[in-house]
């Protein structure tokens, strides 16, 4: 069935993010268009929404399915607001130009794929020459999220992105007080920022899960006793999402063995982490873990001619010396979660302070609480160590402990403790560089007793 002028929503893109989406939208109650390029993908959409239906005939919401992209954005009530979800980079151009053809003055294009938020940045100034009005919309929360509740970031025009704030509410995530994980989160590509740095802490927590999961392996310990111990660690502030599904992956059998223990080693990556690593080079953020971690994936992809049997030369924690090994590790994790979040919010921080995005960094905490993948209940109190100034980070001694004990590569664990140590350290030696760096090529550098610039001095 089809209707015209009328639908408040439209979804354009329906592999399963876009179709988690839009029947997310239909579930509440929203009358929602949906257009794919592939015709079949929009009749399968239609079949699972008629049996979303069957299963809850409470809904009231609509989902309808278009051939061709002019009856989709005819179907829409002005202005017209089009959600469009396909893979980053050129496709999401190519969309754009073709609802050019038929979107007018005031309708409202939202991006909520995994784009670049530089891309972003440029498609906001060409749209805007058009009267079209962009808001990039970072989502997470994955295939699952997306259907029952991601955790929303627009970004962009402001009055557009008020005009769907109602929508956006309606599917998101709930807080931890049972508010919706979404917000208006700046201008600019300020969404699709932010979206990108959750995606690059994801990356440095996922690591760290993983060198713990090496270490105890290393130990010796079966998967089903690692899986207890992550079933611990899963707890207080570390109650978490990336713990919640580590524990479910270690406990997945294919056949007699463990599932985990067949899959390949080399860990891939779409680009999200590298850009977060990007722009950390940018704005000048001191990002160490985030880096690590994002060539810890590409150094998964080793060279093979180096590789020799790790047990001959990786020495491994002793279990029997230690008589606090779960506080330890709980310990250290905490150190990690605390190190890439902080990480995150200083890159956000210093980018905002640059594009002047308005960006208010407590939302931005609030609304990773629910839905997205970097979700736990550290975000609880995120926001009173960010806004401190006087955080001793207790961390550091487990993590030294457990590094002390193995030679396993670390690096995030590693980078994470030396991090901490670094924002801490009342000075630090690089004054010395500053002394090499004008020594050899007049660079100058400041005094701790003077104001000013200075060069020379050396005998
Ligand atoms: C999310 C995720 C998601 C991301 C995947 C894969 O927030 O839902 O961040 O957007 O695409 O996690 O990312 P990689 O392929 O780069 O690991």
């Amino acid at each position: 069935m089809s209707v015209i002028n009328q639908n408040q929503i439209g979804v354009v893109g329906l592999a399963v993010m876009g179709a988690n989406l839009a029947r997310n939208l239909a579930s509440r109650d929203l009358q929602v268009a949906v257009y794919n390029r592939t015709q079949s993908k929009t009749e399968d959409l239609e079949k699972t929404w008629y049996q979303d239906q069957q299963d809850n005939p409470s809904y009231q919401g609509g989902l309808y399915g278009y051939q061709d992209l002019e009856s989709f954005v005819m179907s829409l009530q002005r202005p017209r607001k089009v959600m469009i979800l396909v893979k980053s980079g050129n496709p999401v151009d190519d969309v754009i130009d073709q609802l050019l053809e038929y979107l007018e003055p005031g309708d409202i294009i939202i991006d909520t794929g995994n784009s670049n938020w530089k891309d972003t940045q440029r498609r906001l100034s060409q749209l805007s020459e058009k009267q079209i009005r962009f808001v990039g919309c970072g989502v997470s929360g994955g295939e699952e999220g997306a259907l029952r509740g991601p955790s929303l970031m627009p970004g962009g025009d402001l009055e557009a992105v008020q005009e769907i704030l109602p929508y956006l509410q309606k599917i998101a995530a709930r807080d931890f007080q049972n508010q919706a994980c979404t917000t208006y989160v700046g201008s600019g590509a300020a969404g699709h920022f932010v979206k990108m740095v959750h995606n690059g802490i994801e990356y440095s927590i996922m690591q760290g899960i993983a060198e713990i999961y090496d270490l105890l392996k290393g130990c010796g310990l079966s998967t089903e006793v690692i899986q207890k111990h992550f079933k611990d660690l899963n707890s207080g502030l570390l109650e978490s999402f990336l713990l919640e599904i580590t524990v479910d992956i270690l406990g997945t059998k294919d056949g007699d063995e463990y599932l985990v223990d067949k899959i390949k080693d080399q860990a891939k990556a779409k680009g999200t982490g590298g850009w977060t690593v990007e722009a950390g080079l940018e704005f000048g953020a001191y990002i160490p873990s985030i880096a690590e971690s994002v060539f810890a994936r590409t150094g998964s992809s080793r060279n093979q001619r180096f590789i020799i049997n790790r047990d001959e030369i990786y020495t491994h924690i002793s279990l029997n010396k230690l008589t606090n090994f779960e506080e330890l590790l709980h310990q250290t994790l905490d150190g990690v979660y605390l190190a890439s979040y902080l990480q995150g919010l200083d890159l956000i921080a210093l980018a905002n302070q640059e594009k002047n995005w308005g960006i208010d960094l407590n939302e931005v905490i609030r609304i990773w609480q629910g839905g997205c993948i970097i979700r736990s209940r550290y975000l609880e109190k995120l926001p009173q160590i960010w806004n401190s100034t006087d955080q001793e980070f207790t961390q550091k001694a487990a993590m030294k402990m457990l590094m002390n004990g193995t030679n396993t590569p670390t690096p995030v664990i590693s980078s994470c403790y030396n991090y901490l140590q670094t924002i801490q350290a009342q000075y630090l030696p690089t004054n010395l560089t500053q002394a090499q760096r004008d020594y050899f090529g007049a660079h100058t550098y400041k005094r701790v007793d003077q104001e000013g610039d200075f060069s020379g001095g050396w005998s």
